[in-house]
């Protein structure tokens, strides 16, 4: 990698799997909005489901997610019975009986419920929710927590796809960052899921953690390849320890420098595609033949909470501690803390905590921001129509001269050099960082 993307591999900026980010969202947004946007919506629209369960047995020392430990089944199951809850009152404030596309079962480790737990809130969501015929259904999973037991329950349940944490495969890299998970771990969970027919895989990769070399995950993309999942996501290790005081047990004498980084990030997406994975966007690779690929060659890639995705639902349904909603009108970010989640939901009101509206021209942005994160180029014209956007071309005309990004009138094409910063570039359309310094992870 040359020179000058180095040079702006390290700037902080969002992920933007949503725009605005969920950083921007404020307690304007509360639950009458909320609840005015459940009951707009259209009972003819296909909508997705996430559920977020924030809970884990043992906390990874890197872990950004919003998650806590549990010890005790009691404080897991007070966290079910809430779920439930909300889920009635969710679907009681919507007019039709909402039709589903997706369920997405993200944390935290959600099969932390286990059989019974899961198959009690699948209870509530069939209640009150209708599944359309074939609709995808993913759950989030620790390899080191699938048991033959937990695969026989999620195939029941008509778990379609899983999505494993893997991160990496070293075992000095492992005990750097708490998470002990020998390869036959690995082997074996997918084992599991497969003989119960839970075929489509994600596996989790991260680079930039302590003690990882080019060479060492190289090593990790081949041994991971060779399992042969569908999909692999290759996250840069976000560190955030003012934040994350479980991130503070990472020795930062051992982090990779931001130029290994960059360096693991290229050999990451070398190994991958020399093992015959597409990559798609800016982290995610996937064997051909897969969805992701077919959408982004035909432009129907998109971006959601959990990265790159194939789902074309214009609403999203967060449930549970932290999730975030999508409308048409705005976004809504349930509460984090658990104990006043579970307050406010057994109270009878939803757990809405902040938000933010959306108008014409936010809605413009953010599909400049997910055609460029996607597509890797936009125009702007058949966007904006005459909108000019004269502060965002010199914002780029810099990134334009150091040759990341092509203007052609209208038309943003990312260079191929580009696309590695492609999260730099899309910032020059988010209002919301003019210049500040934001708590974000580096662009690489
Ligand atoms: C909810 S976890 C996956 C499921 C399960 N809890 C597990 O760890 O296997 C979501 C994913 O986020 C990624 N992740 C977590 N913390 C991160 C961080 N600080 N930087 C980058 N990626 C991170 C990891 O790759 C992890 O697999
Ligand atoms: S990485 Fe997964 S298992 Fe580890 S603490 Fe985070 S959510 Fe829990």
């Amino acid at each position: 990698m040359d020179n000058v993307v180095r040079r702006y591999a390290g700037y902080n900026v969002p992920r933007y799997t949503s725009y605005p980010t969920a950083a921007d969202f404020t307690p304007a947004v509360t639950a009458d909005e909320h609840a005015a946007w459940l009951g707009s919506l259209d009972g003819r629209e296909s909508v997705s489901l996430y559920l977020h369960v924030p809970y884990c047995r043992e906390i990874c020392f890197y872990c950004g997610c919003n998650t806590k430990m549990a010890v005790r089944d009691d404080v897991i199951d007070a966290y079910r019975r809430a779920l439930e809850v909300e889920i009635n009152l969710v679907a009681g404030l919507m007019r039709q009986r909402p039709r589903i596309a997706r369920l997405h079962w993200g944390g935290g480790t959600p099969s932390i419920l286990g059989p019974r737990g899961l198959r009690s809130v699948a209870t509530a969501l069939r209640r009150q929710f209708s599944f359309d015929i074939g609709f995808e259904h993913a759950i989030e999973l620790d390899p080191r927590r699938v048991t033959p037991a937990l695969a026989k329950a999620l195939s029941e349940l008509g778990v379609t796809r899983a999505s494993l944490g893997v991160q990496d495969v070293n075992p000095l890299v492992q005990a750097a960052i708490g998470r002990l998970q020998p390869l036959a771990v690995i082997e074996t969970a997918i084992e599991h899921l497969r003989s119960v027919g839970i075929t489509n895989l994600n596996f989790d990769l991260i680079y930039g953690l302590p003690l990882q070399t080019v060479e060492s995950v190289r090593k990790t993309c081949n041994l991971v390849a060779a399992m042969a999942p569908d999909r692999i996501a290759c996250f840069g290790y976000a560190h955030l320890p003012h934040l994350k005081a479980n991130q503070r047990r990472i020795d930062e004498a051992k982090l990779p420098s931001q130029d290994q980084r960059i360096d693991q990030a290229e050999a990451m997406s070398e190994e991958l595609t020399r093992a015959g994975y597409t990559k798609v966007g800016l982290d995610h690779f996937a064997r051909p033949g897969d969805a992701l690929p077919q959408a982004a060659a035909s432009g129907k890639l998109h971006r959601n909470f959990q990265g790159y995705t194939d789902d074309a639902s214009r609403v999203l349904l967060g449930l549970g501690a932290s999730s975030i909603s999508t409308f048409a009108d705005g976004f809504v970010q349930n509460i984090a803390d658990v104990p006043r989640y579970i307050r406010s939901i057994e109270a009878g009101s939803l757990a809405s905590a902040r938000g933010c509206w959306l108008d014409e021209r936010d809605r413009q942005r953010a599909l400049i921001i997910e055609r460029l994160m996607c597509d890797f180029a936009v125009d702007l014209d058949a966007v904006a129509p005459n909108a000019g956007f004269r502060d965002e071309m010199a914002i780029l005309a810099p990134m334009q001269w150091d040759r990341l990004v092509e203007i052609d009138g209208a038309k943003l094409t990312v260079t191929q050099a580009g696309r590695a910063v492609v999260r730099v570039i899309a910032a020059a359309f988010d209002t919301y960082r003019r210049g500040e310094p934001a708590q974000f992870s580096r662009a690489i």
